[in-house]
């Protein structure tokens, strides 16, 4: 779909100038010096010649096809010469010109003209506001920036143009290779979607690096990207914060669903790396550039010194990373070969005085040991180590296997001619054992996400049309929060247990649904206008007698009305007390660009201090739900600690993936508690629930 913009057989550039300090200079500049192949046509309503290419007054005067137009003239004209082009048949346009949305009210209005021609006249658009874009593979390139970048696998796409310039310049300074380059500028036609989507499918292309501070289409971005990552890795770095955390937080979910979590969900579930800052982001294209997948998580360490060993076996223990020992027949063949004051095991020393040889004896078994997944070589520079020819030991090596060996050549000056020798035989070298560990851990994270099967979303248990039914009759009623007797009613529809209850008028009805439900109870107040009971005096557990059960009644009502006193008060529900078990959080918030999330966490009061919770994204796969519970710190509390037994986690994921199944049955809905939702050794039971529906203004 994007091939005229990649490989066009000509390309106009609308605004060509002869004043070297023009951008429209400056990109034709670029096309023919980097040897665009291809037709070049300046256009310019003044000019003869601009560098040395015969230029055209108009679009309609070059009277050959092109295939790309390339702008460069001021905003305001822009729209105009869009509709010229797509008259001559374009179908896409570089807008390079600034002075659009990032431009005020003014340039945001221009702006919507540009997406309406490129709707109405089928010209797809790159930009307003950006640099341009690149291809190594036909020399194209359509920026005004200052340098070509060296031809590679790498393709990389930025909405921020400084950014661009910034990964450009590192990547010549690295000599790392990219297939393509875009810079996205406003993204007033084509996103990340469509380039991740293009690139996914790009022979020349093996690795997907992207800047980003938003996504235009959270429900598309999931899709595509899920897709992508099966096909290649891709790493994107996302700057955080957006407006989205100016949230109304009437729940415990929406207050503790910060303005991030959204896109760390996303990118989980769809396998896509997410880079911390832009040191890893080069880092992990790095580590990903030699195009080698490791079988496992096991990683092998090689040291000429203890103490960077020591540093990597810190950072893999952190990191989750494991460090296998080799076989006993690998450690016997190579035992001759080393010192017998080396240590075998993981990680190896090959001792201070090593030589390339003993690397050699180390990595000869080390790649075809069973155990050991990937290989990382550490070497300090002492007196009597041989960098250069311990760097091609490495090279061979890495030559006759898969598994991927990641170096980490530690100085500077004394390194030097070695390192050179790695990255022309594009092996990653990290300035410090644990940015090789962390690396590596990623490539280790790329492999798990690619054996992962991709799973049916799961069916859920429910009576839709029942569940349909109250909804209507809640937002009929012009009631936008409800309480646990509407909650629980619709809950239970998509297969939520709850306690025995019953709702008692009077004091003496208390007493009487007490005893028929057992001893001891719960008493909660009931009444649509108090959400928070506990806050107004509103619950009492472990009601033990009738007695009891009386003075609880008028306790809790006369509180109630205390506190709040225009609150509709019904009367006090009286529930079966619910013993054991651990109290956890379920809830469900709302975000602008992904839409619904579920978030799990440990329950009880702590759960906004501690901020112990997970969030994925609706719809949440079982999968999905069973790694939101064991992504908790927490999470040992719910596996049994101290010959406690475990909580059953199996009923979590299906609370969890019904939950998913209602909201999205359910748009109507904004947020929802389940606080607490107690988890026994066998199944699952919710104390309380709260739903926020969204107000129709709302509704999308
Ligand atoms: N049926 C029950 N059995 C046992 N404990 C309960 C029961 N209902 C509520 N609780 C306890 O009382 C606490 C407060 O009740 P809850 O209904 O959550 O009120 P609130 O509106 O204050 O959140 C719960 O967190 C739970 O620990
Ligand atoms: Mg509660």
């Amino acid at each position: 779909m994007l091939e005229a913009l990649f490989n066009p057989s000509s390309i106009a550039v609308i605004g060509a100038s002869q004043d070297p300090k023009k951008v429209g200079y400056a990109v034709l500049d670029n096309l023919k010096k980097y040897n665009f192949r291809g037709g070049l046509y300046p256009v310019n309503p003044a000019a003869g010649e601009i560098l040395g290419l015969k230029a055209y007054p108009k679009l309609a005067d070059i009277g050959k096809e092109v295939d790309l137009a390339v702008i460069a003239i001021p905003a305001r004209f822009v729209p105009d010469a869009l509709g010229e082009c797509a008259a001559a048949g374009i179908t896409s346009a570089v807008v390079l010109s600034a002075g659009f949305k990032e431009a005020g009210r003014e340039g945001t209005l221009l702006e919507e003209q540009l997406k309406a021609i490129s709707k109405e006249r089928h010209i797809r658009i790159l930009g307003p506001n950006c640099l341009g874009l690149i291809n190594t593979a036909n020399s194209m390139n359509a920026t005004f920036a200052a340098d070509m970048l060296p031809k590679g696998k790498i393709a990389f796409f930025s909405q921020s143009g400084a950014m661009g310039i910034a990964i450009m310049d590192w990547a010549i300074g690295n000599e790392i290779g990219f297939s393509k380059f875009i810079s996205l500028g406003n993204k007033a036609d084509l996103s990340e979607l469509d380039f991740i989507e293009y690139f996914m499918n790009d022979p020349d292309t093996s690795l997907i690096l992207g800047y980003i501070e938003d996504v235009v289409d959270g429900k598309r971005f999931m899709e595509v990207a899920q897709k992508a990552t099966r096909a290649k890795p891709v790493i994107l770095l996302k700057s955080g914060g957006t407006e989205a955390g100016a949230r109304a937080a009437s729940s415990h979910t929406g207050a503790l669903a910060g303005s991030d979590v959204a896109f760390d969900a996303a990118f989980k579930q769809t396998g896509v790396m997410r880079a911390q800052g832009v040191q890893d982001l080069f880092d992990t294209a790095l580590a990903f550039a030699e195009g080698k997948i490791p079988a496992g998580n096991g990683l092998l360490v090689i040291t000429n010194a203890g103490g960077p060993g020591i540093i990597a076996a810190d950072a893999a223990e952190r990191l989750g990373v494991e460090l296998p020992h080799m076989t006993r027949e690998s450690i016997e063949a190579m035992a001759g070969k080393l010192p017998p004051n080396a240590t075998v095991f993981n990680p190896v020393d090959v001792i201070g005085d090593a030589t390339s040889a003993r690397y050699a004896a180390v990595l000869e078994q080390a790649v075809k040991d069973p155990n050991v997944d990937g290989i990382l070589v550490i070497l300090t520079p002492q007196a009597m180590t041989d960098m250069e020819t311990t760097a091609e030991v490495v090279i061979e090596t890495s030559k006759r296997t898969n598994k991927p060996i990641i170096t980490s050549f530690m100085g500077e000056a004394r390194v030097r001619s070695a390192i050179r020798k790695l990255k022309d035989s594009s092996i990653p070298n990290f300035s410090y054992p644990e940015l090789a560990v962390k690396s590596f851990k990623r490539l280790a994270q790329y492999r798990a996400w690619k054996d992962y099967k991709t799973e049916e979303l799961p069916s859920c248990w429910y009576n839709f049309d029942a569940a349909a039914e109250t909804v209507t009759s809640i937002l009929k009623s012009g009631i936008y929060q409800v309480g646990e007797e509407e909650a629980m009613q619709l809950l239970t529809y998509y297969g939520f247990q709850f306690p025995e209850r019953a709702l008692a008028r009077t004091s003496r009805e208390a007493a009487r649904i007490a005893s028929r439900i057992g001893f001891p109870v719960v008493m909660k107040i009931s009444s649509p206008d108090i959400l928070h009971k506990t806050d107004v005096g509103g619950v009492r557990v472990n009601v033990k007698t009738q007695k009891e059960a009386e003075e609880a009644f008028t306790e809790i009502t006369s509180n109630a009305r205390r506190i709040m006193r225009d609150a509709f008060v019904k009367g006090v529900m009286v529930y079966e007390m619910v013993k054991g078990g651990k109290e956890v959080i379920l809830g469900v918030t709302y975000d602008r660009t992904f839409g619904h999330m579920i978030m799990f966490g440990l329950g009880g009061i702590y759960v906004e201090v501690l901020k112990d919770v997970s969030f994925r994204i609706v719809p949440v796969a079982r999968r999905d739900a069973l790694a939101m519970v064991n992504e908790l710190k927490t999470a040992g509390l719910l596996h049994g600690v101290r010959g406690e037994r475990p909580a059953d986690i199996n009923a979590i994921a299906s609370t969890i993936v019904n939950l998913s199944c209602l909201v999205s049955d359910f748009p109507e809905i904004r947020e929802l508690d389940i606080n607490p939702l107690v988890v026994k050794e066998k199944g699952a039971v919710a104390l309380d629930a709260r739903i926020i529906f969204k107000q129709p203004e709302e509704k999308r």
